[in-house]
């Protein structure tokens, strides 16, 4: 009896040690433990034995009985995960898919370098909407409705509200409604938030406004109908040219990350007087010419001036007082400089295989 026992427990730690599931346990536990169990059985069978065998056997039986529920509690719970379930690690799931990082859109991360910059220089970052009225966007900017210089930022229109046509509070979105028929414009730059600025804050005033602008164009690699400019006024007394230049030469350097040599012409915009186109020295050949700037030495770059009376007056300044200059940049373009991409439609394709790359 005594060796059957012993026998019986060496047969089921073995088959313990090889059982890898729940169900296999499950299984030894009916075999061995259960009601039917062969330990079992041999507990039951103690009952005939003599007192004398009883004593013996009796408590040896109930020692590996013990020991081995004991052993089976363990088994069950490196399988399950242990007791608490805080040690197991299943090795067997496969492996978890990782989450790719984002980032920020060139364009984005232009214009926060950009912001950056003139905050160091005490510019405040301005807003403004980017749907607009026809007098902020063309009439404060001293170009009134006759202006052929509406012609070269054409842009959509919105229809004005009539009546039950119209659901939607700002209008419906189309073009070639008739400019007459029309206060709200997409803006076509960032020019106007020179006049909310100098509306609302008065002079002496320096700020910048980045933001998005529309026009009715066709795309091609250096024109989209939808792109990013960023805005720049600063109103005080005895404000010059040189000024302009001062601060344009620590942007463009300070964003291009090396010294660059500015380049003033004329330039026609009715929002200033003087007004210049200005292009910065080419920065891959850094000035004999070179493929990238046409073998010109210069890459145009941005307008700029000095504001015009009559802006300063729509922004409730007075000219005898105050001068100012205003630039307008292209973001796309600068951000196209800056890492030489070829293509401003890249820029909304949403294609990630070009915006990984930045
Ligand atoms: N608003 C002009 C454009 O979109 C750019 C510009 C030119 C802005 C001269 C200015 C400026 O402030 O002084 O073409």
């Amino acid at each position: 009896m005594k060796e059957k026992l012993e026998k019986l427990k060496q047969e089921i730690l073995n088959n313990l040690n090889k059982a890898k599931s729940l169900d296999v346990f499950r299984e030894l536990e009916i075999k061995y433990l259960g009601r039917k169990g062969e330990l079992t059985k041999i507990l039951k069978g103690i009952a005939s034995l003599s007192v004398e065998e009883k004593k013996t056997l009796g408590k040896l039986a109930n020692e590996v009985k013990m020991e081995l529920q004991a052993k089976f509690r363990q088994a069950k719970e490196a399988v399950e995960g242990g007791a608490s379930g805080k040690e197991f690690v299943d090795a067997t799931l496969p492996a978890g898919e990782k989450i790719k990082k984002g980032r920020l859109h060139p364009i984005t991360q232009v214009q926060n370098e950009l912001e950056d910059l003139f905050v160091s220089m005490g510019f405040m970052v301005l807003d403004g909407p980017e749907l607009e009225s026809d007098y902020y966007n063309f009439e404060a900017l001293n170009i009134p409705a006759h202006h052929p210089a509406r012609d070269m930022q054409d842009t959509f229109y919105i229809a004005k509200e009539t009546g039950e046509e119209t659901k939607s509070p700002i209008g419906d979105l189309v073009s070639g409604v008739s400019r007459e028929a029309s206060d709200l414009v997409m803006r076509t730059h960032t020019s106007p938030v020179q006049i909310r600025a100098m509306q609302k804050y008065g002079a002496p005033f320096r700020g910048v406004a980045p933001g998005r602008v529309f026009r009715s164009e066709n795309p091609d690699a250096n024109h989209d109908h939808t792109f990013y400019q960023l805005e720049g006024l600063m109103v005080d007394k005895h404000i010059s040219i040189s000024n302009l230049t001062a601060v344009l030469k620590e942007m463009l350097s300070g964003i291009l990350k090396q010294e660059v040599e500015l380049r003033l012409r004329p330039g026609y915009f009715p929002f200033v007087e003087p007004g210049f186109e200005i292009d910065v020295s080419c920065t891959i050949c850094n000035g004999p010419g070179c493929p990238s700037c046409k073998h010109g030495g210069w890459l145009e770059m941005l307008g700029a001036g000095l504001v015009h009376p009559n802006v300063l007056r729509a922004g409730g300044i007075d000219p005898k007082k105050y001068s100012g200059f205003a630039f307008g940049i292209g973001i796309d373009r600068l951000a196209m400089m800056k890492y030489g991409i070829d293509d401003i439609r890249l820029f909304n394709s949403g294609d990630l295989r070009f915006l990984e790359q930045f």
